[in-house]
C-alpha cells in the first residue's frame, strides 16, 4: 500500500507494543461495529408507521380511483380495496426479494409511491374531463406514465423501471374501468401509455449528455404515435390531432425529466453520469484542484486508481464512472499530511517523517487519512455515494509495514495484529470492491522493480487472492468470476502504463 510503504528507513526508537495497545481503541472490528444496514439520512420507519402509511397510501389510491365514480358503491369499494391490497402486497413481495437498494431507501420509496400518485390523479382528472359531453376523446393519451417509467429508470435502473410500468400501469387500467371509459377505449389508452413507458426504460440508458433525454422524449413520443395510429387504422377513425398530441406528450416528458434532473438526483439521492462526469472534471471542482496542488503524488495515485477501476467495473458490469469518480476522492484525507504518505515524498529527497515515529504512532497517521477524508468530503458536500469509498478502500485491511516493523522492533512482546487494523468499514457494493482492489494493486505494483506482463500479474493475482483471504470482499456482491476479469482488466490496464520505450539514440551534433 502506498500508505504503508510511508517510512522506509530504520529508526533507533525503542519499540512499543503498549503504543500498539493505544491504537487497537481507535480500531474498529466488523463485527463489533457492524456498517450501518443504510447509508443515507432518512431513519426506516417504525413497524406502525409503516402501516399507517400503507393505510393511508391505499386509502389516497382509493379516492383517487373510486371517488365519485359511475361505479360508486360499498361493494365495488371493497372489491377496489381488496385490488389495491392485493396488488400492494405482491409489489412489496416481489420488491423486496429483487430489489433491496429500493427496499432499504425510504427516500425512494416515498418518491416511487409518490410519483405513482401523480401519475393517478392526472389520469383521474384526464380521464374525467374526456368525458365531459363534447371534450376531445384523446385527452386519456396525455397521462404522463412514461414519466414515472423515465424517473425510475434514472433512480433505479431499468428492472425497476419495468416493475414500475407494472403495477401503475394495472392501477392505471382499474381507474379507467372505474370511471366508466368504454373497454375498447381502455385498451388503446393502455396500449398507446405501455409504448412510450417501455421506450422510456429500454432507450433511456446511460445518461452523459442532458440532450439524450430529449431525444429518449421524441422517441417515446414516436411509440405512441405508431401505436396510436396502428389502433386508429384497426378501428377506421382517423384523429390526427390526437396523433400530435401523443408525440408532444411524449417530448414534454423529456424535457420536463431534463429541466428537472438536479431535483430528481437530489431527491432520490442518486448520482446520474452527467453529475459523475460534472464531479470527475477537475477544472469545476475545487476538492480536486485542491488535491493536485497539496498532495500531486496521491492526485495521480488516484488517478491511476481511477483508470484501473473503470475498466474493472466495465468487464463486471458495474458504473465505471461511480469507480472513477469514487476513486478520485478516495484519499482526500492525505490532504492534511501529504508528506506523511509515500506517493508525495519525492521532493523531500526520499526522506520520510516515519522516520522519527514510532510503528504505532505511524499507524495512527497513516490511519488518520480516512477519518480526515470523510470530515473534508462532509465539509464540501461530497454525495453520500463519493463518501462511501473513503472509509471502504482500505476496509478493515492490515497496515502490514508498520506491523512487521512493530514486531522486528520489538520480537519478544507479542504484538496485537489488530491494532494495525483499518476501522472500515468493509466495501459493500461492487464499486466500493473494485476501488478497494485497484488502490492495492496501484500501490503494490508502483514498487516493482522491472515490471514485465508476467509480474504485473503475479503481483495483481496475489494482491487480489490477499484481498479476498482477508475477507475484506466478503460482503461486496463479486462473484469469483469477477475477481478473474477484474484481474485481467487491472492486467491490461497496468501493462499498457508500464510499458517498456524503445530507448532513444544518441545524437550528437556536429559543427
Ligand atoms: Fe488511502
Ligand atoms: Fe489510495
Amino acid at each position: 500500500m502506498a500508505e504503508a510503504s510511508g517510512g522506509r528507513t530504520k529508526t533507533a526508537a525503542r519499540p512499543s507494543a503498549m503504543r500498539g495497545e493505544r491504537a487497537v481503541e481507535v480500531i474498529s472490528d466488523p463485527r463489533r461495529h457492524p456498517l450501518p444496514s443504510r447509508i443515507e439520512g432518512v431513519p426506516f420507519p417504525a413497524p406502525v408507521e409503516k402501516l399507517l402509511l400503507a393505510g393511508l397510501y391505499t386509502g389516497v389510491v382509493a379516492l383517487l380511483v373510486h371517488g365519485g365514480a359511475p361505479l360508486a358503491g360499498v361493494r365495488s369499494l371493497a372489491g377496489l380495496l381488496g385490488l389495491v391490497l392485493v396488488l400492494n402486497y405482491l409489489f412489496g413481495r416481489h420488491l423486496s426479494k429483487v430489489e433491496p437498494g429500493f427496499v432499504r431507501s425510504t427516500r425512494s420509496q416515498v418518491g416511487m409511491y409518490g410519483a405513482v400518485l401523480i401519475v393517478l390523479g392526472a389520469a383521474r382528472f384526464l380521464v374525467d374531463a374526456a368525458l365531459v359531453p363534447g371534450a376531445p376523446a384523446w385527452l386519456p393519451h396525455l397521462v404522463p406514465l412514461a414519466l414515472a417509467t423515465l424517473v425510475a429508470r434514472i433512480v433505479h435502473g431499468q428492472r425497476f423501471a419495468l416493475e414500475v410500468t407494472t403495477y401503475a400501469g394495472i392501477l392505471l387500467a382499474v381507474l379507467l374501468v372505474v370511471r366508466g371509459h368504454p373497454q375498447a377505449a381502455v385498451i388503446e389508452v393502455l396500449a398507446v401509455q405501455l409504448s412510450g413507458a417501455l421506450v422510456a426504460a429500454i432507450l433511456t440508458g446511460s445518461i452523459r449528455k442532458r440532450s439524450k433525454l430529449v431525444k429518449v422524449g421524441v422517441a417515446i413520443g414516436c411509440a405512441q404515435v405508431i401505436t396510436l395510429a396502428c389502433f386508429q387504422a384497426l378501428v377506421g377513425d382517423f384523429d390526427r390531432t390526437a396523433l400530435v398530441f401523443a408525440w408532444l406528450q411524449g417530448l414534454a416528458i423529456g424535457y420536463f425529466v431534463t429541466g428537472s434532473l438536479p431535483m430528481i438526483e437530489a431527491l432520490f439521492q442518486v448520482l446520474t453520469d452527467i453529475s459523475l462526469l460534472e464531479l470527475c472534471n477537475e477544472n469545476d471542482q475545487p476538492l480536486l484542484k485542491k488535491l493536485l496542488l497539496t498532495a500531486p503524488g496521491t492526485h495521480h495515485h488516484s488517478f491511476i486508481v481511477g483508470v484501473l477501476g473503470e475498466a474493472a467495473a466495465e468487464s463486471v458490469g458495474a458504473n465505471p464512472l461511480l469507480c472513477r469518480a469514487g476513486a478520485y476522492y478516495h484519499d482526500i484525507g492525505k490532504m492534511v499530511k501529504p508528506e506523511y504518505f509515500a506517493e508525495n515524498q519525492a521532493k523531500a529527497g526520499g526522506c520520510s517523517p516515519h522516520d522519527e515515529l514510532e510503528p504505532a504512532m505511524s499507524f495512527l497517521v497513516i490511519c488518520s487519512h480516512v477519518k480526515d477524508g470523510v470530515e473534508i468530503g462532509r465539509r464540501y458536500g461530497l454525495h453520500p455515494r463519493l463518501l462511501e469509498f473513503i472509509p471502504t478502500h482500505h476496509g478493515t485491511s492490515l497496515v502490514q509495514y508498520f506491523y512487521h516493523r512493530a514486531m522486528t522492533r520489538s520480537p519478544d512482546d507479542d504484538v496485537d495484529e489488530s491494532a494495525f487494523r483499518y476501522s472500515g468499514p468493509r466495501p459493500r457494493t461492487k464499486e466500493t470492491g473494485i476501488v478497494n482492489l485497484a488502490d492495492a494493486v496501484e500501490a503494490s505494483t508502483r514498487s516493482l522493480d522491472h515490471p514485465s506482463p508476467a509480474r504485473i500479474r503475479n503481483q495483481v493475482h496475489d494482491i487480489i487472492m490477499n484481498r479476498m483471504m482477508d475477507r475484506q470482499l466478503d460482503e461486496t456482491p463479486l462473484t469469483f468470476a469477477d475477481l478473474s476479469r477484474i484481474e485481467d482488466a487491472f492486467v491490461h490496464v497496468l501493462v499498457g502504463i508500464f510499458h517498456v520505450r524503445p530507448k532513444y539514440p544518441q545524437i550528437t551534433v556536429k559543427g
